[in-house]
């Protein structure tokens, strides 16, 4: 039995010798690595290009090194067994720091501390209470309920909105199209942890801007395909948008010459807000795998007509 590991992973050897140290029993190969394709039961696979999986006969289930499978969904011959996302510890924590920061930055008045700090003007500005802000979470899955666990324990507001109901104690939970109104109209910060799918595509755009309160904060690091970007641009110059930390675009890398760059409202990290870590990830992959072989359902499962 043995676990193929997709090649273009910028960490390839240190994911192969931590699957090995995981999983001493089975065989791990490189995807280029010669060897009998029927002997291969599952890919760990990070956007494998279209057509691939399907050239393994016995394949039982893929591994996504990555939270967003988008790419793997675009594939017409996708094999017809479970697809399993990310979610482990590490990425989780590292969304719910990349959230909490860029809320307390906008809550704290940053940047206007930092303006001020050029024209060395001693001014105190008044900071509302945590509770008096209003966070709202677009996406509210494994990323999303671990970032409103910490900005609840600070104390601030939050909403969450998916596309079923949730419930988390001291979580005010909308869901579908007719709960995002209501959503949008009482969020000051708005925090997209969406995945991308036909249904999320362009989400962020002038409507749902418009349906926020004039001044709110949009802060992205679910998919660029989710946000219009030049609706981020008008909202932001009109004000309607008083800032925007994008951690993913439209375009990626994003272009040299694109307006964010310069753009003063604007906060750019590159798609940076978690990664995948090797250990914690080889660890999870593994006992998802070791799970798997005993029976037990598979972590992370998504669904293909979901789309997640
Ligand atoms: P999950 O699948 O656990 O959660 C997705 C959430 O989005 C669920 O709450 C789901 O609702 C909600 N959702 C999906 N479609 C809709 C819709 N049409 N309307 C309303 N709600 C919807 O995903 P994760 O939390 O693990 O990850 C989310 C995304 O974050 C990833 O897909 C990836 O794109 C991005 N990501 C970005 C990273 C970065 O570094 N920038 C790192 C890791 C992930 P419901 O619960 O009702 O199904
Ligand atoms: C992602 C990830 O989906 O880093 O962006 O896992």
């Amino acid at each position: 039995m043995s676990v193929i590991l997709w090649h273009p992973w910028p960490g390839i050897e240190n994911m192969l010798n931590a699957l090995r140290r995981e999983l001493p029993n089975m065989e791990i190969r490189d995807w280029n690595d010669k060897g009998d394709k029927a002997d291969v039961n599952y890919a760990v696979v990070w956007n494998p290009p279209k057509g691939e999986l399907k050239t393994f006969p016995n394949l039982k289930c893929v591994f996504s090194m990555f939270a967003g499978i988008e790419h793997m969904m675009q594939d017409p011959e996708l094999p017809d067994v479970p697809i399993s996302h990310l979610i482990d510890k590490a990425l989780t924590h590292g969304m719910t720091e990349y959230v909490v920061h860029n809320v307390l930055l906008y809550h704290r008045r940053r940047s206007e501390f930092e303006e001020q700090q050029k024209q060395k003007l001693w001014k105190s500005l008044s900071i509302a209470p945590a509770s008096d802000r209003h966070v709202g979470i677009m996406g509210f899955g494994a990323l999303g309920s671990d970032a409103a666990r910490v900005l609840l324990a600070l104390n601030f507001n939050i909403a969450a909105w998916s596309r079923t109901p949730k419930s988390m104690t001291g979580v005010t939970s909308f869901h579908g199209s007719e709960g995002l109104s209501v959503f949008l109209a009482q969020t000051e910060i708005l925090v997209c942890l969406l995945p991308l799918t036909p249904a999320t595509a362009g989400i962020l755009n002038h409507d749902l801007f418009s349906k926020l309160p004039k001044g709110a904060y949009l802060i992205n690091a679910g998919r660029g395909g989710s946000q219009v970007e030049d609706d981020i641009l008008s909202a932001l110059n009109s004000g309607q948008l008083a800032g925007a930390s994008l951690d993913v675009f439209e375009t990626e890398p994003l272009p040299k010459d694109h307006p964010f760059w310069s753009h003063s409202k604007v906060t750019i990290t590159p798609h940076n807000a978690s990664h995948t870590d090797v250990d914690s990830s080889a660890r999870t992959i593994a006992a998802n795998i070791i799970g798997f072989e005993a029976g037990k359902p598979v972590h992370g499962l998504v669904d293909r007509k979901r789309g997640y």
